[in-house]
């Protein structure tokens, strides 16, 4: 059995698909335009929902506005086995994500809202639900505040934390510490260090600094070598939520007893399958279809 818990934003997306992208001053016309459930947390608490078998458990710390979307919000997350008890509702709007797509990549603006008023203040239950956790996964849209103290609080504990700084922020390094893996982009990677080559990095932190690569796939040092792990080639329809894919299906393969390199095969197929549906969430894959896909090997199963 695995016990993740989440803590992060939950988002509206709204999802305009152009040929153009509008110049300063100027109008185009858009394709199509859609409002799917996002937010890089809850992305990560779908996608470890649909992941688990019946006998894991996800849960969601969060918060959503007391708008519109945050009923839709919080049934989203139920929908997808994900336990929401303690995801609150403030009297704000929800947080979200105005996203372009054009050119087969995404640009995203991102408004908080409800997700930057997530505090530990008046937490109670919630540190009982951490500390009961396999597995803490935090990133970086609720304030850098909270993810300090949960980070704390889990290495005190002896929980593992996956920690995935997106988007990167200047405060990123004082997490370093505390947690057990942290999965930059490259380019987060970059802001992280920027006096460093990419190898350099990895192998400064071993066993605990992932790199994700995109297309390339991701890399880490294993304390012997560098270790890469390529990508799996996508007909691509939306990238949106690829690496909150990326980084549930690390996190739950790591939590079932998976070797880093393993894991990252594993989750390497699942952000593979994620890329082929639009929406942040519409691609993220169930267990059974991981199993299904012909790079899903013998030492990928566990129970
Ligand atoms: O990682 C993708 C997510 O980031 C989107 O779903 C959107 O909510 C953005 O903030």
């Amino acid at each position: 059995m695995s016990k993740i818990v989440v803590v992060g934003s939950v988002s509206m997306d709204l999802v305009m698909e152009t040929n153009r992208v509008a110049e300063q001053g100027e109008t185009v016309f858009g394709e199509r335009f859609s409002m799917v459930p996002g937010g890089k947390g809850a992305n990560q608490a779908v996608a470890l929902g649909r992941l688990q078998t019946e006998e894991d458990q996800v849960s969601m710390l969060g918060a959503v506005g007391n708008d519109s979307f945050g009923p839709i919000l919080l049934e989203n997350l139920k929908k997808n086995q994900v336990i929401a008890d303690h995801v609150g509702t403030v009297p704000l709007s929800s947080g979200i994500a105005q996203i372009t797509i054009y050119n087969n990549d995404n640009r995203i603006i991102y408004c908080p809202g409800a997700n930057g008023q997530v505090s530990t203040q008046k937490w109670q239950k919630e540190w009982d639900v951490l500390e009961a956790a396999d597995m803490v996964v935090l990133q970086n849209e609720v304030p850098h505040e909270v993810n300090l103290s949960i980070a704390r609080f889990c290495k005190e504990k002896g929980v593992k934390v996956l920690y995935n700084p997106a988007p990167a922020r200047s405060t990123d390094l004082e997490m370093l510490d505390f947690v057990d893996f942290i999965t930059p982009n490259e380019h987060e990677c970059q802001e992280l260090f920027p006096d460093k080559s990419l190898k350099d990095v990895v192998a400064s932190y071993s066993n605990k600094l992932i790199v994700t690569l995109g297309t390339k796939g991701s890399i880490f040092h294993d304390e012997e070598e560098l270790q890469e792990i390529p990508a799996i080639p996508a007909q691509a329809v939306d990238t949106t939520g690829a690496g909150d894919t990326f980084n549930a299906g690390l996190a739950y393969a790591i939590s079932k007893g998976l070797k880093i390199k393993e894991a990252l095969a594993f989750a390497t197929i699942a952000s593979q399958l994620s890329v082929q549906k639009f929406g942040a969430q519409g691609g993220m894959p169930y267990l059974k279809e991981m199993k299904e896909h012909p790079k899903y090997e013998k030492n990928l199963h566990f129970e």
